[in-house]
């Protein structure tokens, strides 16, 4: 199967936000898989509403979608775009990275990229946008207290200075396999390696689902990408992406 992740690359030294660019109505015409990169962005956008600081030195990229059969296949995918990003980075590092539920990536407990998966429909048209973010030259130190306690960037892990592209390259190499994986129906097969690498599992961590915070163990992520979790008492919820805030 041809090149569908990164089929089309746009580079652009500066947006407001690649998600958002990538879902306008004016790019409706772009083929899927088409990736809008940006060096730096102005409102970059994070899960829950949130800002994605977004200053040069980061690498900031969108998968656009326009083929949608089922927005599960997404959720799947995301996830698998967190374990391609992984491997990027260990292979650049040497160390180990973790998968945060739902798709978030982490040293030790710092977070080093957040994925953000959007949709929009317009008439018949479903599209979706799978963007990545990840802090590479941009050092934590200039991002406000609250966050910057709570991230890190490749920078600031090594002290060395990175290639973007390169980086860009051999992540978009990767989520092309999976994407072609996940067309065969085959999420299932990296179950495992996700689990194993599946951040804070075995530990009772908060969740916010709806307006209650509840302490919940960490299981694994099943088949449809929803994390399993216990309460004390041994019983088992699925939780999916909406649930969460
Ligand atoms: C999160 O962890 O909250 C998700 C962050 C996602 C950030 C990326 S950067 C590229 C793309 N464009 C955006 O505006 N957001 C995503």
């Amino acid at each position: 199967m041809k090149t569908i992740i990164g089929c089309k690359i746009i580079r652009l030294k500066e947006t407001d936000s690649t998600n958002r660019l990538a879902l306008s109505s004016e790019n409706a015409s772009l083929p899927s898989g088409t990736v809008i990169i940006a060096e730096r962005q102005t409102a970059g956008k994070g899960r829950k509403d949130r800002i994605w600081y977004s200053e040069k030195g980061g690498l900031y990229m969108s998968i656009l979608f326009n083929e949608i059969d089922e927005f599960g296949f997404f959720y799947k995918f995301a996830i698998l775009a967190a374990l391609g990003v992984k491997e990027t980075l260990e292979k650049l590092t040497g160390d180990s990275f973790f998968i945060k539920w739902p798709n978030d990536v982490y040293f030790h407990d710092k977070k080093i990229c957040g994925i953000l998966l959007q949709s929009t429909t317009q008439g018949e048209n479903n599209r979706v946008v799978v963007g990545i973010g990840i802090n590479i030259n941009n050092s934590v130190s200039n991002l406000p207290d609250e966050i910057g306690e709570k991230s890190i960037s490749l920078i600031d892990m090594t002290g060395k200075a990175y290639d973007i592209e390169e980086i860009e390259t051999d992540i978009l190499n990767r989520l092309n396999d999976y994407y072609k994986a996940m067309k065969k129906r085959e999420f299932k097969t990296y179950l495992p390696t996700i689990n194993k690498f599946l951040y804070k599992k075995g530990e009772y961590t908060e969740f916010l689902l709806g307006v209650n915070i509840r302490a919940l163990k960490i299981i694994e992520i099943d088949e449809e990408a929803r994390l399993i979790v216990e309460d004390r008492n041994e019983n088992r919820l699925n939780l999916d992406f909406g649930e969460v805030l």
